[in-house]
Formats: structure tokens, C-alpha cells, sequence
């Protein structure tokens, strides 16, 4: 089932008489559970492909369209409610709340949309990602790796149906990180967790389904289009 499209999308940007083509027309469909690399040299237009995709930037022209409804009829709060209930978001930067506890901002999300967490749930994820004996604890006492893993559970709180990923490992050292990518993997598969994940590194991006290169914002390489 195709979760994610987007058709002749493209995302420009002005710098003085300049325009950049970031994202140049693209055309691509994500397969609910599917596991996809962006992957490109610096500058190719990765992170606002990424963007672009999860409605956390605007389109110049072309659309995104999510479980087949086009994004374009969504006004600012439904794009903001999709984002919180159905996307989950894990940046190279972990972004914890450093005041908060481990457990404290994996809740953020729930809480948010004012939801009584699901425990059950909440206990498998934690105990998958290997963080139980973290959660009483401040980000400040917390490894790297410690912090994207509660990052990754706090993505994945609401249950979203596809986690967006820039650069997830892109802090770590490279036997945290490998860590973190098993557990990605992982954790998208045992809850059929559509995984759109940026890198540069293509020792990540072969652990993916499918691998998608850009240069200069065009995609120019789909290993997955043979499958389509
Ligand atoms: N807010 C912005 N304003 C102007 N130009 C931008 C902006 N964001 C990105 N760009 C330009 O768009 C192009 C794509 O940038 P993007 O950040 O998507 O690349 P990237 O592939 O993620 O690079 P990196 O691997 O360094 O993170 C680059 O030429 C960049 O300079
Ligand atoms: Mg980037």
C-alpha cells in the first residue's frame, strides 16, 4: 500500500538573483513499512527533500500526498496535527528538553496532543531501544547514543505511521551509531513503521530497502523503481 507520493515536487530558494532548484521535480511513491535512504553529497537537497515530504517546509509547486489525500487541501493546524499524530521526526541533533527526564520527553508527544499514554507499548518500545534504566534520568546524564535512542522512542510515542530521519547518526561515533540504525531498523519493522532516512554515509543508506540519490536536487538513482 503507497502511503507517501509526491508529484513534480519542487522547492526553490532565492539567494539574490539566484534561484536554487533544492528539490527538482520530484515524483516518488513510498510503500507503507518500506525502508528508504536519501543519500547525496552535501548540498544535493537531501534535508529539504526530507522537509518538503514531511510538510515541515512548503512546496514551490507540485504536491505531497499522504495516505492518497493531497497535503495541499491541509490548512496549517491540520498540518500540524498530521505531523504530530501520524509523523515522527529524528534529527542529527537530538533536541531533548534538557530539564525533562528521559521518560518526560519520550511523554512530550502524548501529552501534547493530550492523550493518555499507551504503556504497553510505550514498555516494549523502551525495552527494544534498551533505554529502561535511562528514563529517570536528565539528557546531561545520558551517552550520545542514550540521547538519540530516548529521541527515537519520544518519534516514536504517537505510533506515527512514517518516521523522517535526518541524519540520525550523523553525532555518533561509528559503533553508536551502527547501534542506532539496527535499532531504527528494527523498530520500524517489528511496528510496520515506514522509515524515510537521510545520509550521506552509504554504509547507512545499504542497510535500506530501497536507496534514493540525488545531485543538484534531481533524484538520479531509485534502486527501488525496478520494483514499481
Ligand atoms: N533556507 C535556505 N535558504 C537558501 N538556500 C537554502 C536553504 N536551505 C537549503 N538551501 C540550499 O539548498 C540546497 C540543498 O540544501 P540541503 O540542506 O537540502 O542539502 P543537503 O543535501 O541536506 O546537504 P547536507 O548533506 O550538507 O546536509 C543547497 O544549495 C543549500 O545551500
Ligand atoms: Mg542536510
Amino acid at each position: 500500500m503507497t502511503i507517501l507520493e509526491c508529484k513534480n515536487l519542487t522547492k526553490e530558494y532565492y539567494s539574490g538573483e539566484n534561484v536554487i532548484k533544492a528539490v527538482d521535480d520530484a515524483n516518488l511513491t513510498f510503500e507503507q513499512g518500506e525502508f528508504t535512504a536519501i543519500t547525496g553529497p552535501s548540498g544535493s537537497g537531501k534535508s529539504t527533500l526530507l522537509h518538503v515530504l514531511s510538510s515541515l517546509a512548503n512546496p514551490t509547486s507540485g504536491e505531497v500526498i499522504y495516505n492518497g489525500e493531497s497535503l495541499k487541501k491541509y490548512n496549517d493546524k491540520q498540518l500540524s496535527i498530521l505531523r504530530r499524530r501520524r509523523f515522527g521526526f529524528v534529527f542529527q541533533a537530538y533536541n531533548l528538553v534538557q530539564e525533562l527526564t528521559g521518560m518526560e520527553n519520550i511523554l512530550l508527544p502524548v501529552m501534547l496532543d493530550k492523550k493518555s499514554p499507551d504503556e504497553a507499548y510505550l514498555n516494549k518500545l523502551t525495552e527494544v531501544l534498551g533505554i529502561e534504566d535511562r528514563l529517570s534520568h536528565l539528557p546531561s546524564a545520558m551517552s550520545g547514543g542514550q540521547q538519540q535512542r530516548i529521541a527515537i522512542a519520544r518519534a516514536l510515542a504517537n505510533k506515527p505511521a512514517i518516521l523522517f530521519a535526518d541524519e540520525p547518526t550523523g553525532n555518533l561515533d561509528g559503533k553508536s551509531g551502527r547501534e542506532v540504525l539496527t535499532l531504527l531498523k528494527y523498530v520500524s519493522a517489528e511496528f510496520g513503521i515506514t522509515l524515510i532516512l537521510v545520509t550521506h554515509d552509504l554504509n547507512v543508506a545499504e542497510q535500506a530497502d530501497r536507496i534514493l540519490t540525488l545531485s543538484d536536487g534531481k533524484v538520479v538513482r531509485d534502486t527501488g523503481e525496478a520494483a514499481q
